[in-house]
């Protein structure tokens, strides 16, 4: 599906108004393209649309989707906040100057260190997973008489996969505290009462990832609004923030929808609106900010026929820069780049070349002949594929380029033999 800036040229795919062929040649294969345009098109849609007269709001990026200096610099150029889940993305947004205020530190085993780190880097909200961590929390801010901002994370006991939600009887997840047991709460509670500096400025719960059904949110803001009347109620906490999360759906395959972020956000909001009494509403998309943006264009090789009638076509990459297929069995779709209007007679399935059988990025997909050389485009990669790539069989991570109005910026370097040896000792 072409989106964004993605349109065809002399039977050739262009982003930004660049040959697809250009780019390889330039930054060769496998590479990792993003359409900028299109990363600032979907900001500005949840920035139009989450707002509420009754009550702030505001939009973070998640930063695990993936994250790199240009980005960190687009985002902060559009006040948007950002949810870090370890020191080492709080580490990237400081070095690259985001605004640590408008920071959000998740995680359930943050450590003493990656805690130390963000009070000394005054981030905004640290979202304490558990009494654990809350505890550390609480000698850090007496010792370092520093005041500290948080939201405490909860689990609602909903769960939402795509087009269904689960309320899960059973309250499992390693996630946050349950909204239903009481006497971890009022634990909670007892340690921000007696500190000063510590405050618990709201909660945050999320309910899942790829999520295509808005009745799953307003599930979760329905079962929100009852357990915030109880912490009202029962601790006297009034109009607090809401952070809840991310998970909103993109397009990978016609197996897909295509979730409209105005509608969303706007249902979102007035479901809001209707029901709680709240300081401020957070949510935090990652995957349906950077998703679509991005695209992998590999190189194709060889291709082989099996004695068992499978025919492959194989690319200059795969598990090693995108590991989703063979982790989650996500679907992709993809075209020859160079070749988008030959008719699609042959059946392929397009293998990596690790060494491992698992290493399909697409199985039984629809091409046209594919002859040496042709350039392979695999859609939707911009979200959880670099930031989830490997070094396995020592493959190089590939380069990540920027494009936008007929400009190409290298964003991220290909990585070089010499880099595999650089953590020897
Ligand atoms: N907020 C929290 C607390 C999260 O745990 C996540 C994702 C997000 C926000 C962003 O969710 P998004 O809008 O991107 O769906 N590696 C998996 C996805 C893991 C998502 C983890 N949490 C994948 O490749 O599908």
């Amino acid at each position: 599906m072409l989106v964004g800036s993605m349109a065809i040229k002399e039977k050739t795919l262009h982003i930004g108004g660049i040959s697809v062929k250009e780019l390889a040649k330039k930054f060769q294969t496998p590479l990792y393209v993003y359409d900028v345009k299109y990363i600032k098109n979907q900001i500005n849609l949840y920035q139009t649309y989450f707002k509420s007269s009754k009550f702030e709001t505001a939009v973070a990026y998640a930063s695990k989707a993936f994250l790199s200096k240009d980005l960190i610099t687009l985002l902060n150029d559009k006040g948007m906040y950002l949810d870090v889940v370890s020191g080492g993305e709080l580490y990237m947004a400081k070095t690259y100057n985001f605004d640590m205020s408008n920071v959000l530190f998740h995680g359930n085993n943050k450590s003493k260190e990656e805690l130390s780190f963000a009070l000394e880097q005054q981030v905004g909200l640290i979202v304490v997973d558990n009494l654990d961590e809350l505890k550390v929390l609480n000698t850090l801010s007496k010792s370092n008489q520093t005041p500290v901002k948080t939201l405490l994370r909860v689990n609602p006991g909903i769960e939402a996969h795509t087009h269904e939600y689960i309320v899960t009887a059973k309250h499992t997840s390693k996630f946050g505290v349950s909204i239903y047991d009481d006497l971890k709460l009022q634990q909670l509670i007892d340690i921000y009462a007696a500190n000063e500096l510590l405050s618990l400025e709201g909660f945050h719960s999320h309910i899942g990832s790829q999520i295509f059904d808005i009745s799953s949110y307003i599930k979760s803001i329905k079962v929100m609004k009852k357990f915030l009347d109880k912490m009202s109620n029962k601790f006297n906490i009034s109009s607090p923030i809401l952070n809840i999360g991310g998970g909103f759906g993109i397009y990978y395959t016609n197996e897909d929808d295509i979730l409209d972020i105005p509608k969303t956000t706007t249902t979102i909001i007035k479901e809001v609106e209707n029901t709680l009494d709240i300081k401020k509403l957070m949510i935090e998309p990652g995957r349906s900010i950077v998703g679509n943006a991005g695209m992998t264009l590999y190189k194709a090789g060889y291709t082989k026929k099996t004695f068992g009638g499978k025919e492959y076509v194989f690319v200059d990459g795969g598990m090693s820069d995108n590991i989703r297929p063979a982790l989650y069995n996500a679907k992709y779709s993809a075209d020859i780049a160079n070749n988008m209007t030959g008719k699609k007679a042959k059946e392929y399935t397009i293998a990596g070349k690790l060494c491992e059988s698992g290493d399909e990025l697409i199985k039984h997909i629809k091409l046209p002949q594919v002859k040496d050389d042709d350039l392979i485009v695999v859609y939707t990669t911009g979200a959880y594929t670099y930031s989830m790539a490997s070094n396995y069989n020592l493959a190089l991570k590939p380069a990540v380029v920027f494009v936008e109005d007929e400009t190409a910026k290298l964003s991220i370097r290909r990585q070089t033999y010499k880099d595999l040896l650089q953590y020897e000792v």
